[in-house]
């Protein structure tokens, strides 16, 4: 549906008749990286995705989404770390892309706090990398993700990217913003066009379990305390997943050009390269987000009130207005679904845990597209559900490609085991 919005299609990156254009994807194993391959390997592109299968969180559950996305013929993985000296290299050397989306990092405010050394690798070593390979061979595009984190301490509300982003809290922010900078010096200096996208907290199925949401499911269902950081005082600007790949998506098509800025462009003056936010628009204060996965869960939290944590920012709120002028108007406000608020869409997750029947679920055929929604919700709480030990550990999803139902088991123990309940981040990522 986005598509049918969009300004302008351009022709660099789309298809001639059968010949397939290669997109090559850092980070597909994890949660937007995954869903970024998938979206484009259902429009016809063939995906190189390289991931380090990093044990920032569950291994297995990357491990699940590369296994997922193998099963299409025009995917193939590559798994490495981007600071290797000559193998991003190597790769564009090899499959020629004509996009490039950057999503590997690390990520994770608290996280960045202890362990500042693998944020400067990943994302500062491993960025410039790709860099020196996107200058050596250069895609019609490229574009990387940055976070909504960069806004730091700003209180002027919503976050325009034309504001200055001077004053980051965490260290996972600053080395954003480090590549956000690291970016337009190698769009100016050779003329790259490249689009740096700014995340608003992000979630859906197969998510990330060192988020908030994850950790709440999880503790209100085993009748353990959560902790409130900020005495409640915080308030996040959530994008659904299916929302935020289709901005992806659409962003790839909008090259930056200097001569053609849209109204209220971020474009440099001095290089093919404009930063955009990807969010929802609607800020959703913490103590609702809370109330909304009580009632989904049927049952109180025990709350303990914390003072805000270090890295933390009160609060994030997306001005979405570049976004839409260069793509139209996002999907969520033509679709009812996504227009709920999140107190709806919460009920709908664990309708779906509870409803779930796989051997009455429609092959994906007949289902037409990309899940819908609800169905994308099931799976994510069927995952939280799990981890909270409330359902047994048999996970049943449907193949991506073919639309047959198979088995993905997860041993209790791995689900009891430190890796899912690692992190503890309700921060923006
Ligand atoms: N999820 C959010 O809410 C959110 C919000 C703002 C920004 N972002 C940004 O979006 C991007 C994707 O985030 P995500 O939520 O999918 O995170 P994720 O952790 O699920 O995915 C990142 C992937 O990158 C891989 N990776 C990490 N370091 C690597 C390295 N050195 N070499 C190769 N691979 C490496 C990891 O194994 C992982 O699979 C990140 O850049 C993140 O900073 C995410």
């Amino acid at each position: 549906m986005w598509r049918t919005f969009r300004l302008s299609i351009n022709p660099v990156l789309r298809h001639h008749s059968g010949i397939m254009k290669t997109a090559l994807i850092t980070g597909t194993a994890g949660f937007i990286g995954y869903f970024t391959a998938r979206a484009l390997l259902a429009e016809g592109w063939r995906v190189i995705g390289l991931d380090a299968m990093t044990n920032y969180y569950d291994v297995i559950l990357k491990q699940r989404r590369h296994e997922m996305l193998a099963q299409s013929p025009h995917f193939t993985p590559v798994i490495g770390r981007l600071e290797t000296p000559g193998l991003l290299q190597q790769l564009f050397a090899a499959h020629e892309p004509q996009l490039v989306i950057h999503l590997a990092a690390q990520a994770g405010v608290r996280h960045s706090i202890d362990n500042p050394a693998s944020y400067v690798q990943s994302n500062l070593v491993g960025t410039a990398e790709l860099l020196e390979a996107v200058r050596a061979h250069p895609p019609a595009h490229t574009l990387l993700a940055s976070t909504s984190s960069v806004y730091g301490a700003n209180t002027e509300m919503p976050y325009l990217e034309t504001h200055k982003v001077d004053t980051q809290m965490s260290f996972y922010a600053a080395t954003k913003k480090a590549t956000e900078a690291m970016t337009h010096s190698y769009a100016h200096l050779y003329g790259l066009p490249i689009t740096m996208f700014r995340f608003f907290t992000v979630y859906g199925p197969w998510g990330r379990p060192d988020m908030a949401h994850f950790k709440f499911t999880k503790a209100i269902l085993n009748g353990d305390p959560i902790e409130v950081y900020n005495h409640g005082n915080q308030q996040r600007d959530f994008t659904y997943i299916d929302d935020l790949v289709a901005g992806i998506v659409a962003l790839a098509d909008a090259i930056p050009d200097p001569k053609a800025p849209v109204p209220g462009d971020s474009l440099s003056p001095v290089a093919p390269f404009r930063v955009v936010n990807i969010g929802n628009g609607t800020p959703v204060k913490l103590m609702d987000y809370i109330a909304a996965i009580e009632a989904a869960c049927g049952r109180k939290a025990e709350k303990v009130f914390r003072d805000a944590q270090p890295g933390d920012v009160p609060a994030t709120w997306a001005d979405t207005s570049l976004l839409e002028a260069l793509t139209g108007p996002p999907p969520h406000h033509k679709c009812p679904h996504r227009a709920a608020t999140f107190r709806r869409l919460v009920p709908q997750l664990l309708r779906g845990v509870r409803d779930h029947t796989p051997k009455t679920q429609k092959p994906r055929h007949e289902r037409g597209g990309l899940e819908s929604s609800s169905a994308g919700f099931s799976i994510w709480l069927r995952l939280a559900a799990a981890t909270a030990n409330f359902h047994r550990r048999q996970l049943v999803d449907t193949d991506l490609f073919t639309g047959h139902p198979i088995a993905f088991a997860i041993s209790q123990s791995r689900l009891n085991g430190s890796s899912f309940s690692a992190g503890d981040i309700d921060a923006p990522p």
